[in-house]
């Protein structure tokens, strides 16, 4: 019998990855000051090709220099960023896998002083564990539209570049995450207060995209919940993943919250985001992928076996070594 790590997987919109294994964005921090891929960053993602994935996805990428919150962050912001993206998406098809390119604002999440207007749903600070944020102020329609052309902007870019999807990033504290949290966005006109409103502005977005990039795969990178007193529940995050379905998302990639991504300190093993994704598994027509410090080929076949996730993340062990990941997988 065929290991499920080695089944295909097709998405509703007709793409297929070869495998069950993802690489999931992590930035690479190859960039030059403009935001441009680099040698560097070719050869980053050629290597994380070797691991035998069968999605690799390519780390934040901004959408405005007003998001950008690394100063070596890849950028989708403009239009001279093409030529590096497209390179970034051929080198791994050359290499036979599929890739998405994952887009970001950075909201009032700046933490290297990079942004050149902090900015945030209410002008909250973005609770941390790890770090003081700075206060950014409250955005206004006229940004609200500014964001949602940018985002939409930088998915067409995606799309221009060859990608076979773009991934939304509404985790780890960001901005779309802050617009999600009603401990970031306390908004009282119709893009704040209850769920639906809180949403909006992401719901939006994806129904933009779906028109204006038809050929592309939607992933959305959300919270299974904020991690973090007051914030975001498995819930919301599963009314959440109903509207972003409807709007066309045939992916979720399901994270951590307004904690940020890094293990949560009560958490022991491998998996530890797994229980937050498999309570949406099954629940859409979208694929869930779930992460958190996994790394044996055991863990990665009781998960899939078990129906918990249909794609299962491996970020740093992959990051370590690719190829001996790759002999790994092969040989488990
Ligand atoms: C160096 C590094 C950079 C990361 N950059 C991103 C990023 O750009 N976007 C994102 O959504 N997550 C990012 N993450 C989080 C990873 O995608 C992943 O969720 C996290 O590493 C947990 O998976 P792992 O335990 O398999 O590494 C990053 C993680 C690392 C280690």
């Amino acid at each position: 019998m065929t290991a499920l790590r080695f089944t295909p997987l097709t998405l509703t919109n007709g793409l297929t990855f070869k495998n069950r294994l993802v690489v999931p964005p992590m930035a690479s921090q190859t960039a030059n000051e403009n935001g441009l891929a680099t040698d560097k960053t070719f050869s980053h993602y050629h290597n994380l090709a070797l691991s035998g994935a069968g999605l690799v996805m390519v780390e934040y990428s901004h959408v405005n220099l007003a998001g950008r919150s690394e100063k070596n962050q890849l950028g989708a912001h403009d239009d001279a960023c093409l030529p590096g993206l497209t390179q970034i998406a051929s080198t791994l098809h050359n290499a036979g896998v599929k890739t998405g390119l994952q887009i970001t604002h950075c909201g009032g999440k700046d933490s290297a002083g990079i942004s050149c207007d902090i900015m945030g749903p209410s002008g909250i600070t973005v609770p941390a564990y790890d770090r003081v944020l700075p206060t950014p102020r409250a955005v206004t329609l006229d940004d609200i539209n500014q964001w949602q052309q940018d985002f939409v902007a930088a998915a067409i870019r995606a799309d221009k570049a060859g990608f076979d999807l773009v991934e939304i990033h509404c985790a780890h504290g960001y901005g779309i995450n802050q617009w999600l949290s009603p401990l970031a966005n306390q908004r009282e006109d119709e893009y704040g207060g209850n769920l639906e409103n809180r949403a909006r502005i992401l719901i939006e977005i994806v129904t933009q995209i779906k028109q204006v990039a038809p050929r592309l795969a939607v992933m959305t990178r959300i919270p299974g919940q904020d991690g973090y007193p007051g914030g975001l529940t498995h819930a919301d995050m599963a009314q959440v993943s109903q509207w972003l379905v409807t709007a066309g998302v045939e992916i979720l990639n399901i994270s951590s919250g307004i904690g940020g991504w890094n293990r949560p300190k009560d958490k022991r093993g491998e998996g530890f985001l797994v229980e937050d994704a498999a309570p949406l598994t099954g629940k859409t027509t979208a694929a869930v992928i779930g992460v958190g410090g996994i790394e044996s080929v055991d863990y990665i076949e009781t998960i899939l076996a078990t129906s918990q996730v249909d794609l299962v993340a491996v970020g740093r062990a992959i990051l370590a070594g690719p190829v001996e990941f790759a002999h790994k997988v092969m040989q488990g």
